[in-house]
């Protein structure tokens, strides 16, 4: 299976592609928000490509973000029944199936607790994609900020007005510096730790 066939929202190849180029050999990436592994397994093809390890990791709690957006839509419920509750079978299926499951490291943990096992300042790269509204994106920053390292990313999906303005809002409250990039994406670059 390659990841352009999984069902899902990924838009930020080139994203993944820059972050190869940028960060040292040995570096963590982290994904939270995986839902069925588009994105993730995307990210373990890119640095699969680049030739240079990386540690990935893909965080999900596996029961969907519920209603949210504009459109006040559940787009995860079909696969969330499908698996009795969770589709976490079913995101280790995917990965395995891509060649990805012995390279990509899966959490299956709601966002801000999963954000507590890592170290602070630890983290080159998290991009937030699970649930779009304004108190759940908060919380996402709020948990992750801290973990990313000096001159690391800290970035999202969905910078849409129109259909996510909780996303929107979150950043520019927390993150006022924060840049639009790629499509509809965010992006926080943490200042550089200062010369010693
Ligand atoms: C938009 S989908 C992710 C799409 C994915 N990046 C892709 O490539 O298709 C959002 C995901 O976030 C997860 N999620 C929502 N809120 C969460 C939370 N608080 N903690 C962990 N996962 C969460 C949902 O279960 C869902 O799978």
């Amino acid at each position: 299976m390659h990841w352009s066939q999984i069902h899902g929202w990924f838009g930020w190849r080139d994203l993944q592609e820059e972050a190869v180029a940028t960060f040292a050999e040995g570096s963590t990436f982290v994904e939270v928000g995986s839902y069925l592994g588009r994105s993730l397994c995307s990210l373990a093809e890119v640095v699969q490509q680049s030739g240079r390890r990386f540690t990935v990791v893909g965080v999900d709690y596996c029961r969907g973000s519920g209603r949210e957006g504009t459109a006040d839509k559940d787009s995860h419920a079909a696969a969330v029944a499908d698996g009795g509750g969770t589709f976490a079978g079913q995101l280790h299926r995917n990965l395995i199936a891509c060649g990805a499951a012995d390279r990509v490291h899966l959490v299956v943990s709601p966002s801000p607790a999963a954000a507590a096992l890592f170290a602070d300042e630890s983290l080159a790269w998290v991009h937030l994609d699970a649930r779009h509204e304004y108190d759940s994106v908060l919380a996402d920053i709020d948990g992750w900020l801290p973990k990313v390292a000096p001159g690391g990313w800290l970035s999202g999906d969905d910078y849409d007005e129109q259909w996510w303005p909780g996303v929107v809002g979150a950043v520019r409250e927390r993150l006022p510096d924060a840049q639009e990039c790629s499509t509809r994406q965010w992006r926080w670059v943490k200042p550089p730790a200062p010369p010693r």
